[in-house]
């Protein structure tokens, strides 16, 4: 059975992709800190989409570990700040060869704008150390969840960092699972703190432009 864990799955791109993914996957594990706080989380989507009567069957609300120790892919959605602190709790939980998106956008904000936090390392390297025996890679950083989460029609590119071609295939088939979103292989790990940090631009392309859900489409001419 085809089946994906989101690691803070209540928020808001975790809800979004929760509502995505139970599309074609036949179980989406909704994870949380808390049991109680999954469960509402779930009961909340169910209720906000009435027409989607497949959701109750395919959306599970669990813990955090619950979800780790079930599913071979995984995606990671809690804020900059909780990621390393949420991955080192959970670590002596994953098993080898898992895959774990990292949806971890690293930006803050200095006055009215934005920025990417330039550390010296990625979330994802970061990830990557304290559990080497996982497959990580990063995406979905420019999606809005919005889009997602409301079903709107989006036609966008999803930016992938990847250090194997292996972790690439995988990734791209949850990103491919979704209608309108598109897989580019950026690079390695090692420059991906350059995805992390692009969501730094869009929003201030779009506070600057008045756009409410900007996304990246690459066009070469
Ligand atoms: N929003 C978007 O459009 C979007 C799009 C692409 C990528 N992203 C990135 O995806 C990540 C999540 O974004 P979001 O907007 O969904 O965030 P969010 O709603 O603020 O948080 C997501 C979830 O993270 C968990 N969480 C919050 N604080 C935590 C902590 N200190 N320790 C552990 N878990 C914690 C919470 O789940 P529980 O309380 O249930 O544990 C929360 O529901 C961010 O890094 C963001 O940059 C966001």
């Amino acid at each position: 059975m085809r089946s994906i864990g989101l690691i803070g799955g209540t928020g808001d791109i975790g809800s979004a992709l929760a509502v995505q993914l139970a599309k074609s996957f036949e179980t989406v594990l909704v994870g949380s800190r808390n049991q109680e706080k999954a469960n509402s989380s779930v009961k909340e989507i169910i209720s906000e989409k009435p027409s989607r009567l497949e959701l109750k069957e395919r959306l599970r609300p669990v813990t955090n570990e619950f979800a780790v120790s079930t599913c071979d892919d995984l995606v990671l959605t809690v804020p900059y700040g909780a990621a390393i602190g949420t991955i080192n709790s959970l670590s002596p939980i994953f098993k080898d060869g898992q895959l774990l998106i990292s949806a971890v956008a690293a930006i803050t904000k200095s006055g009215k704008e934005f920025e990417p936090v330039r550390s010296g390392n990625s979330v994802a390297g970061a990830i990557k150390e304290i559990i080497p025996r996982v497959k990580v890679s990063v995406a979905f950083q420019t999606v809005p969840a919005r889009v997602l989460y409301e079903e709107r029609e989006i036609d966008a590119d999803v930016f992938v960092c990847s250090d194997e071609d292996e972790t690439f295939k995988r990734t791209s088939d949850v990103i491919t699972s979704i209608k309108g979103l598109h897989p580019i292989h950026v690079g390695s790990l090692a420059i991906s703190e350059q995805v992390e940090g692009l969501t730094a631009l869009l929003l201030n392309i779009g506070t600057k432009s008045h756009l409410k859900t900007p996304t990246f489409k690459i066009k070469s001419f």
